[in-house]
Parts: structure tokens; C-alpha cells; sequence
């Protein structure tokens, strides 16, 4: 039986992925950050006992700050394939904890490789790895992006995944290690936290549709992004460590919109305004930003056949039918008598 491990099992492509390995058979090991409150509701769905003896998905507490640890996981599941997606994944964050970002997002990286590197060594079993890397290391360069274009970062985030990624260019070129970087545009979900712009957006505007706010604030409404959807992201980590040669790979839909346009898809599809809603606050402006992303995957399509199957009309319509039965469940709550808040509200 195939054995993965995954970092940022909890994180929104982990729970995706998970599905996925699951599905093809695998066991699936992820790695669980200690928290002071559960963190685990995108794969508890997928929870077996693992005293069942038909479990195949397992959980090890473990962070990508601690080698360490890192390294006894990896000892102990002795798995076949690695997806490394654990990361401080959000860009305005890194600018208030850069030091924080790159010590996960590049330092975290290299323990990981370096933990890899030394079990493959002592076993000689095979252990290839992804390394989810992302369009923000494009950052200033301008569209369309493909994996020739050069890297220009602008942020702590950006740059800290750079370092990830010419890490794994050199651990395969210097030690021969089966080791590919997927370069991922935008890709959100029904499961993108709730603090990315499209989430923030489809959250906010169902939460107006039935009067639970009145107001979403945010920043630049002019930058444009490559979104698709998580669940066609995936299958593209999967298939680029089937090949018998590992590569980097840029994963795109190929087309971009503004978040204005975002924006009016999601209130159009709720027959909203959303002029009369949306305010523009500068603390969500960035101190650099990305202005306009859109990713060039004819080299995925070509020697892998990915190709996404979620367009934005479809990204859309799922992440608002999903956000309206969440705030129609608020609002009978409410109605009830209920005092409810949504989760994560104050870090929104
Ligand atoms: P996400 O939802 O923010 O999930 C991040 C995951 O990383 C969570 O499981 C989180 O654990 C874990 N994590 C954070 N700090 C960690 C640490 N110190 N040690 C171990 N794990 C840690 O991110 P995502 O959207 O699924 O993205 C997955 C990966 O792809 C990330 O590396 C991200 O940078 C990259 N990426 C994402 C996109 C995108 O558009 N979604 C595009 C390109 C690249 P907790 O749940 O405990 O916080
Ligand atoms: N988060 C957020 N909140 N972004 C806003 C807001 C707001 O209120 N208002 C405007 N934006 C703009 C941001 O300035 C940015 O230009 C765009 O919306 C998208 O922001 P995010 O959804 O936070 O995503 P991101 O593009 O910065 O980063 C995401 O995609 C990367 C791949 O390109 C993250 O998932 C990264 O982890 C990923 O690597």
C-alpha cells in the first residue's frame, strides 16, 4: 500500500489532498500543529479510530519549526511520497511576522529536505517530495507566468518560498532526490479560510443576503488573480510525483479577474448591489503587492494532461451555496435565540 506523508494536513489542500490519497488507496500520515483549540474540522469528516485495523489515515504531532521531530516522523512512517504544504501561508500576514514566515516557509522547508535526505539515505527507499510553492514568487513579474519567468517576490511570504524552492532545485540536482515544484496560482474553495479575499467576500455577502452585517470592508480591488479550485489542484501535487523524473510544474487556469469582478459575481449571484456594501479600508492595503497574476500551464497540460475542470462561474456558484447555508444556519440560530458569532470572526 502506497504511504503519504503530508504537512498542512488540517490547511485547506491537505484536506483535499487527503481525500484524494485516500480514495487512491493510499495510508496517509499528516502532521497536526498542537493547538489550544481543535484545528483539525477540515479532515474530521475523514477521522478513522486508528486502532481500527482498516485505518489508513493518521495523525502525528509535529511543526515544521522543529527538525527534530520532523525527522522522527519521518523515520517512523517511512513514507513513499512527502507533500510538503504546511506553511504560514498568508501574505499580509508575513509582512507582520516575517522572521516567523520564513523560518516555517524556508527554514521549515530545508528540515524537511534535510530529514529526507538522511532516512533515504540509511534506507535506500525511495522518498519522493513536493513542494507546494506558489505564483506569489512571480510577484512583480507581469503576466503571463509560466516556470522561465523569473522570480521577483514582494513579501516576506514570496520571498521565503523562493528559498523553498531553489532548496528543492538543489537537493535534486546535488543529491539526486525525487523532488518537484508545483508553482500553484490562487486556488480557494467551500474550505479556503476565511481570511483570503474570496472567502472573505462569499462569506460577507450571504451573511448580508439574510442581514446578519451590513458592511465588508477591503483593500485593493484592482489586483487580478488565476483562481481556481483546491479540489483541481491537487490532482496536479499527485501526478507530478508519479513521473519517473521529478520537474517543477506551473498549475493555472490560464485566466484572471480583478477582485472587483469577484466581488460582482458573488453579490450579482445574490441579486445584491454590492456598491451599497463595500467600503474600502487601507489596513488591508499590503506594503508591496502583487498586482496581476495569470499562470501559464501548458507544460502541466502537456506532460502530465492536468487541466482544470472549475472555472470561476463554477468557483463562485459552489463557495456562495456553501457560505449561504452557513449564514442560513446562523440566522435560525439567531432567530432562535441563540447568541452566534462565526468562527475565527475576530481574526477576520
Ligand atoms: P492553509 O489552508 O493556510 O493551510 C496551511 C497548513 O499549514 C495548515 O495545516 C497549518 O496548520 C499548517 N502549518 C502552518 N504553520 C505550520 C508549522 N509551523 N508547522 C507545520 N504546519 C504548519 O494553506 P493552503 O491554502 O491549504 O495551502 C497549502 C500550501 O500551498 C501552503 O504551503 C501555501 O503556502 C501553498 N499555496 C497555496 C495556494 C493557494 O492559493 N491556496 C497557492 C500556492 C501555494 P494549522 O491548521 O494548525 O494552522
Ligand atoms: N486577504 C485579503 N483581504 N486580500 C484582499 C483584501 C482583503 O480584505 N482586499 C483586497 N485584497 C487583495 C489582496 O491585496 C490581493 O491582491 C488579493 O486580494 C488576493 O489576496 P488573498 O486572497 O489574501 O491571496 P494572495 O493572492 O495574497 O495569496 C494567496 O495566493 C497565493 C498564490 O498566489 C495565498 O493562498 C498564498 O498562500 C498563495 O501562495
Amino acid at each position: 500500500m502506497p504511504r503519504a506523508l503530508i504537512t498542512g494536513v488540517t490547511g485547506q489542500d491537505g484536506s483535499y489532498l487527503t481525500e484524494l490519497l485516500l480514495g487512491l488507496g493510499y495510508e496517509v500520515h499528516g502532521l497536526i500543529r498542537r493547538a489550544s483549540t481543535f484545528n483539525t474540522d477540515r479532515i474530521d469528516h475523514l477521522y478513522q479510530d486508528p486502532h481500527a485495523p482498516d485505518a489508513r489515515l493518521f495523525l502525528h504531532f509535529a511543526d515544521l519549526t522543529d527538525g527534530t521531530g520532523l525527522r522522527q516522523v519521518l523515520e517512523e512512517v517511512q513514507p513513499h511520497e512527502v507533500y510538503n504544504l504546511g506553511a504560514q501561508s498568508h501574505v499580509a500576514v508575513s509582512f507582520k511576522q516575517p522572521e516567523y514566515t520564513a523560518d516555517v516557509d524556508g527554514l521549515g522547508t530545508l528540515r524537511l529536505l534535510e530529514a529526507i535526505r538522511d532516512v533515504q539515505g540509511r534506507t535506500s527507499d525511495v522518498i519522493r517530495l513536493y513542494q507546494a510553492g506558489t505564483s506569489e514568487m512571480f510577484g512583480g513579474s507581469p503576466p503571463p507566468q509560466s516556470e522561465t519567468t523569473p522570480f521577483y517576490p514582494r513579501s516576506p511570504y514570496g520571498a521565503a518560498k523562493v528559498m523553498a524552492h531553489h532548496l528543492v532545485v538543489n537537493y535534486r540536482e546535488a543529491y539526486g532526490l525525487h523532488m518537484s515544484n508545483g508553482i500553484l496560482f490562487n486556488h480557494e474553495s467551500e474550505r479556503r479560510g476565511e481570511t483570503f479575499v474570496t472567502r472573505k467576500i462569499t462569506r460577507a455577502a450571504t451573511r448580508i443576503k439574510l442581514g446578519l452585517q451590513e458592511v465588508l470592508y477591503l483593500g485593493n480591488l484592482d489586483a487580478e488573480r488565476d483562481w481556481g479550485h483546491a479540489e483541481d489542484y491537487v490532482r496536479a501535487m499527485h501526478l507530478m510525483l508519479q513521473q519517473d523524473e521529478p520537474d517543477d510544474y506551473v498549475i493555472a487556469t490560464g485566466e484572471s479577474h480583478t477582485v472587483r469582478a469577484f466581488v460582482e459575481r458573488v453579490f450579482a449571484a445574490l441579486e445584491l448591489d454590492w456598491e451599497r456594501y463595500v467600503r474600502i479600508d487601507p489596513r488591508y492595503h499590503r506594503p508591496t503587492e502583487v498586482d496581476a497574476l495569470r499562470g501559464d500551464a501548458r507544460k502541466a497540460t502537456e506532460r502530465l494532461g492536468w487541466t482544470p475542470v472549475v472555472g470561476v462561474d463554477e468557483l463562485v456558484r459552489r463557495m456562495v451555496a456553501n457560505d449561504l447555508e452557513l449564514a442560513h444556519q446562523e440566522r435560525t440560530l439567531r432567530d432562535a435565540g441563540h447568541v452566534v458569532a462565526p468562527r475565527g470572526l475576530a481574526s477576520a
